[in-house]
């Protein structure tokens, strides 16, 4: 297993638009291995291929404390969604900045899981808001869109000094 880099924002490489995976193999599986070392390490509790920059429609999610309800979502789509939750929302690709956002409290969502099965699934509360936000980084978006253009130049600017300060150290 390989622990792997976390794309930043405002790095354009994440608002690439993931394509649908075509064959559930080994090759993916070790993606997965990887990215489920990379989420718990970073630590996180949701993870898209796409913040890896490996642009399949594919996640990983486990909002356990003791990495024990580790779920794969292949292919993820929400058949249904209802009720309202807003929950002080973080992300690894937005590493500093927590606001608050509205989701859907309880979705149904099918995908496939790390064998190729067919699953559909209930979620809900944090469970549901983690697929939600992590099935937006598969479509190139960031929870940081759900705010005011005001607040994301703000939180794009100081990221993109703070880096440009990482930098300036490292040299
Ligand atoms: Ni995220």
């Amino acid at each position: 297993m390989a622990k792997l880099k976390i794309l930043e924002f405002p790095d354009p490489r994440l608002r690439t638009k993931a394509t649908p995976v075509t064959e559930v193999d080994d090759q993916l599986r070790n993606l997965i291995a990887d990215m489920f070392e990379t989420m718990y390490d970073a630590p996180g509790i949701g993870l898209a291929a796409t913040q890896v920059d490996v642009h399949k429609r594919l996640l990983v999610a486990d909002i356990s404390a003791d990495k024990a309800d580790p779920h794969v979502l292949i292919n993820p789509e929400i058949l249904e969604k209802d009720g309202v939750t807003v929950t002080e929302e973080g992300c690894l690709s937005v590493p500093g900045y927590f606001e608050e956002v509205e989701r859907a409290e309880h979705i149904k969502v099918r995908f496939l899981n790390a064998q190729g099965d067919e699953i559909e699934m209930e979620a809900t509360g944090l469970l549901a808001v983690c697929i939600q936000h992590e099935i937006d980084h598969l479509d190139g978006k960031l929870f940081v869109d759900y705010l005011s253009e005001a607040k994301r130049t703000r939180i794009r600017k100081k990221l993109v000094k703070e880096k440009r300060q990482q930098a300036a150290v490292v040299i």
